[in-house]
């Protein structure tokens, strides 16, 4: 057995190594500078204290991007001379993000231990490549990304730092093989245990999901599917999960091989970046060869996000959640008993309240940011949530979960279609949507993203808006003077969280203007981008009369919008003509 020795490495703080809404993102050629990733990750262990690091059993692995290996060799090296027992690490290195969570939460390792933690290499959808994007993200004990009381610290000691740790010469790990390696420290044995990445994410998602009921969908010759991994780490799953166990053709998997660089795409899934799966669905400019599948669903890097799709229809995230809510119960096993409650963040329309309110469920709204579903249900208050930014999830892990989505829709139309299958016309997911706003209302949804804005002029524009709400008769008087079509602002402030399990308090959240008649606006800086600043602006109106819920939604919203660039004098401020990418 290698016995490796303690080496105390001399370091100087680096500036700006705040994490962000989801940890610390920077192109590679920033993370590989000297000491870079190094005072980081020490950063995080002191900020987690010695008790919780020495002895402990850690995972670590990540969406495959390009430098993440390099990166796990350096995190095992510094966890061995950090006094960690053990790290766990999926085979090449791939664990998706909800896969971290499962792992984190229900994995029993050989010798009986259990994971306390763990650190996620990925930057999301960001892209990926020697002049892309790379990043890092600490998970707590229960499966959740390490709240703002731990990040603030972990910025803090990056400022501060003034050594590291390192087993200097412990040997490069074979990532590649499932199997344990062991080492001999001056504390005492060391292990890295490299396990399949799949079989306990699959085993959580079988006591969640009737698998049988599935199948009989997936395989019926009616009902057509297909999935895109945007070559990103939910490759890794798909295959296993739709293939291997619920008998979807092979041929209905895309981009299912993950890539260090995403084959040069972005890895997001929505309707610009998804681009493939959107012309087969019958989506794009053109229309496909074949007629489009029944169903269609992309992930993002990490596998967190979800789109879903119909056949030459799009299901916005603010709908999926609320679908998934009214259906849980009937349609999946875990929710039988019923739900506990549901959450969703401000931006996302309030397509959810309305189930809520019908179910007679607990509803919660907190700020952008999967965290603050945590607390909620850590406190047993909410089973399922979701987000605008295809995010869709549940408390059966603390991160949202791209493949459970779909695994939810798939539930949801195996349920509807249980006699039907054998019979004329299936009920589709266009359909399911359809049913939905004519008993709830529809909310026409739209989100406007302007990216790699100048910073100073992203603030000033915010700002503004800030200054404007002061008053309200004046914002009137701009609404009235462009369109008398648009309702009156009732209400409007920034956006303010407390949250109800630790009283913190959440400020600055994105502006809100409300209308008297439901519609609202929202303004919002992104906190996921690396470079510049993106400008969001959500825009969504309610529509309740039957009548009038099958409108084009960009036609519908037209006279919103035409409000919310003139009040934010978008264009004035930023110089762009258009958004970068609407969905
Ligand atoms: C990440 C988080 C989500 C959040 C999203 C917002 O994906 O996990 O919870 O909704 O970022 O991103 P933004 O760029 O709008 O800050
Ligand atoms: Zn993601």
């Amino acid at each position: 057995m290698v016995v490796f020795k303690v080496a105390r490495v001399e370091t100087t703080p680096i500036d700006g190594q705040k994490p962000g809404t989801s940890g610390l993102r920077k192109k590679v050629k920033v993370f590989v500078q000297p000491n870079y990733l190094e005072n980081f990750v020490q950063s995080t262990f002191n900020a987690l204290t010695p008790e919780k690091i020495r002895g402990a059993t850690l995972v670590v692995s990540g969406d495959g991007r390009y430098y993440s290996k390099d990166a796990i060799q350096i995190i095992i090296k510094m966890s061995a001379a950090n006094g960690v027992r053990r790290i766990w690490v999926g085979q090449n290195g791939l664990l998706s993000t909800p896969a971290v969570s499962a792992v984190i939460r229900e994995r029993v390792g050989i010798d009986g231990s259990r994971a306390s933690g763990g650190f996620i290499l990925t930057a999301s959808h960001n892209p990926g490549g020697p002049h892309e994007d790379f990043g890092i993200k600490y998970n707590m004990e229960n499966g959740g990304p390490a709240p703002e009381g731990i990040t603030d610290k972990i910025y803090e000691n990056t400022k501060t730092i003034k050594e590291y740790f390192n087993a200097e010469n412990l040997p490069d790990v074979d990532i590649s093989t499932v199997g344990v390696t062991s080492f001999q420290g001056p504390e005492g044995q060391f292990d890295v245990e490299v396990f399949d990445s799949a079989n306990d994410y699959l085993k959580l998602m079988k006591s969640i999901f009737d698998f049988d009921s599935i199948r009989k969908l997936l395989s019926s010759s009616k009902f057509t599917f297909c999935y895109d991994a945007l070559h990103g780490v939910a490759g890794a799953y798909a295959k296993r999960i739709f293939v291997e166990e619920l008998d979807a053709q092979e041929s209905s998997l895309l981009n299912c091989t993950p890539k260090e660089d995403f084959g040069g795409g972005h890895p997001d899934p929505n309707l610009t970046y998804a681009k493939e799966l959107v012309a087969r669905m019958g989506l794009g400019k053109s229309n496909p060869q074949d007629e489009p599948p029944e169903f269609g669903a992309a992930a993002d890097g990490d596998a967190d996000r979800n789109m879903i799709l119909g056949k030459r229809f799009f299901v916005t995230p603010s709908d999926s959640v609320a679908i998934i809510a009214a259906n849980a119960v009937e349609a999946i096993p875990y929710f039988s008993a019923g739900l506990k409650g549901v959450a969703r963040s401000m931006p996302t329309s309030a397509a959810l309240d309305v189930v809520a309110k019908h179910l007679n469920l607990k509803f919660f709204e907190v700020p952008t940011g999967w965290k603050f579903f945590g607390n909620l249900m850590d406190a047993g208050l909410c089973s399922v949530c979701g987000e605008e930014s295809f995010g869709t999830g549940s408390d059966h892990i603390r991160e949202k979960d791209g493949i459970w989505a779909v695994l939810a829709w798939l539930s949801i139309l195996a349920h509807k279609n249980k006699e039907n299958l054998g019979g004329e016309k299936l009920v589709t997911v266009e359909d399911i949507v359809r049913q939905h706003w004519t008993t709830y209302g529809r909310h026409y949804y739209t989100r406007y993203d302007y990216e790699n804005v100048d910073a100073g002029a992203a603030k000033e524009l915010m700002a503004c808006l800030v200054e404007l709400q002061s008053s309200l008769s004046e914002v009137n008087e701009i609404v009235k003077g462009m369109r008398s079509d648009v309702s009156k602002v009732v209400h409007a402030d920034e956006f303010e969280y407390k949250d109800p399990i630790d009283g913190s308090v959440s400020k600055h959240q994105g502006i809100r203007y409300l209308f008297e008649d439901g519609s609202r606006l929202i303004f919002r800086l992104s906190g996921t981008g690396s470079e510049g600043a993106t400008i969001r602006l959500y825009i969504e109106q309610y529509e309740k009369d039957p009548s009038k819920i099958n409108r084009d939604s960009q036609e519908a919203l037209a006279p919103l919008v035409e409000v919310a660039l003139k009040l934010s004098k978008m264009q004035e401020f930023t110089g762009r003509t258009a958004p970068t990418v609407i969905t």
